[in-house]
């Protein structure tokens, strides 16, 4: 065979296999993709007094929203933002004050809140310390407000959503994680605990909610700075200090932004940032996947992924080593 016509069939080969395989994603991916818009949409959010929510909610009035309900607990901080965003977008802007681990005065909230169109559960508290010396009672607390406080939220929010829909369109019911809910890490045990369990919640709510037009989101933010966060640098340990000092933090309207650009377009997994899309790729396991193209980045780049994973658990397991032989010469000079 001549040498053109050999380079020939190997450029149809390396052609026909990707092709091949987009196609049959474009077939195989689930579920088909849905368009939510935010205009003249109602839109509920968590913890929006605050940093990434304070944010979500300044942009989904700037975005048309009919109406931006923000809920958390401080009265006043609650003011505060809902007068902020009146006073730059002149939307209609509702706060409530509830403790999301208060199942009935979440309820209560919700009910007078009226059918919400976007839910985005992104309430939060995180405390970085080593589990053994945490207090288990700081451990529960993350786990009742990240964990049961999303479920209370969803629960309360989700029969007037429901009956609702085939009036008011498809929904969306937004989880706000952690790239800590990816990968655990030194200092995050109780925090990762909590977050992790909010992709178990999405995954089976997406197939449950599917029927009904609701669509699920979860959102996997690095360090963002808000007011959380300088609260939680404050007591970080050292050691996670330096694994986490690897990645830089966000801003919380860049990461708002992300957020919204996937509820609307029915984004399962939505990173913030390349570290983000790399550990979702990494981690896709059997979430939901709309897209073909991001599906098929998938498949292609799965085992290098995992190889990047590796370097990245080679480096971490390195540091810890370090860091607690340096631990142990400061100890031994101290008992000279
Ligand atoms: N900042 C980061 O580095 C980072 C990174 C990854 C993921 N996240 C996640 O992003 C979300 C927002 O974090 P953020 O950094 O923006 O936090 P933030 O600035 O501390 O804001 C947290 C918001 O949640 C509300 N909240 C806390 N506990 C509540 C409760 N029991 N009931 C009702 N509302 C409650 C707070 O208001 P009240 O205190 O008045 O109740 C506030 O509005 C959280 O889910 C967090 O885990 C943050």
């Amino acid at each position: 065979m001549p040498m053109a016509s050999l380079l020939l069939l190997l450029l149809l080969v390396l052609l026909i296999i990707p092709l091949s395989v987009l196609l049959a994603l474009r077939l195989l991916v689930r579920p088909r993709t849905i368009n939510i818009p935010i205009r003249g949409r109602h839109v509920f959010i968590s913890g929006g007094s605050s940093g990434i929510g304070l944010s979500l909610a300044h942009q989904a009035a700037s975005a048309g929203a009919s109406r931006v309900t923000i809920l958390a607990r401080s009265v006043a901080k609650l003011e505060d933002a809902r007068d902020s965003i009146r006073r730059a977008t002149g939307a209609d802007i509702s706060a409530f004050s509830a403790d999301v681990r208060d199942f009935d005065a979440v309820k209560k909230a919700v009910d007078a809140a009226g059918p919400v169109d976007v839910l985005i559960c992104n309430h939060g508290v995180f405390a970085a310390q080593d589990f053994e010396t945490q207090d288990l009672e700081v451990a529960k607390f993350m786990v009742d407000v990240n964990l049961m406080g999303t479920l209370n939220l969803i629960k309360a929010a989700l029969p007037t959503m429901r009956r609702s829909r085939p009036q008011r369109g498809p929904g969306s019911i937004a989880i706000m994680s952690s790239q800590a809910g990816q990968v655990g890490l030194h200092g995050l045990a109780a925090y990762s605990a909590s977050k992790f369990g909010l992709r178990g919640l999405g995954e089976a709510l997406q197939q449950e909610l599917i029927e009904y037009g609701i669509h699920v989101s979860l959102i996997f933010p690095p360090d963002t700075e808000t007011p959380g966060l300088v609260e939680e640098k404050k007591r970080r340990p050292e050691v996670t200090s330096i694994l986490v000092g690897y990645s830089s933090a966000m801003q919380a309207d860049d990461v708002a932004r992300k957020t919204l650009n996937g509820i609307k377009s029915g984004t399962f997994t939505i990173p913030c940032n390349l570290d983000g899309l790399m550990l979702a790729i990494a981690t896709a396991g059997l979430s939901p996947q709309r897209s073909f193209l991001i599906a098929f980045v998938e498949v292609i780049l799965a085992g290098l992924m995992r190889l990047v994973g590796l370097c990245y658990l080679w480096t971490w397991y390195n540091l810890i080593e370090r860091w607690h032989a340096k631990q142990e010469q400061s100890q031994l000079k101290w008992n000279v």
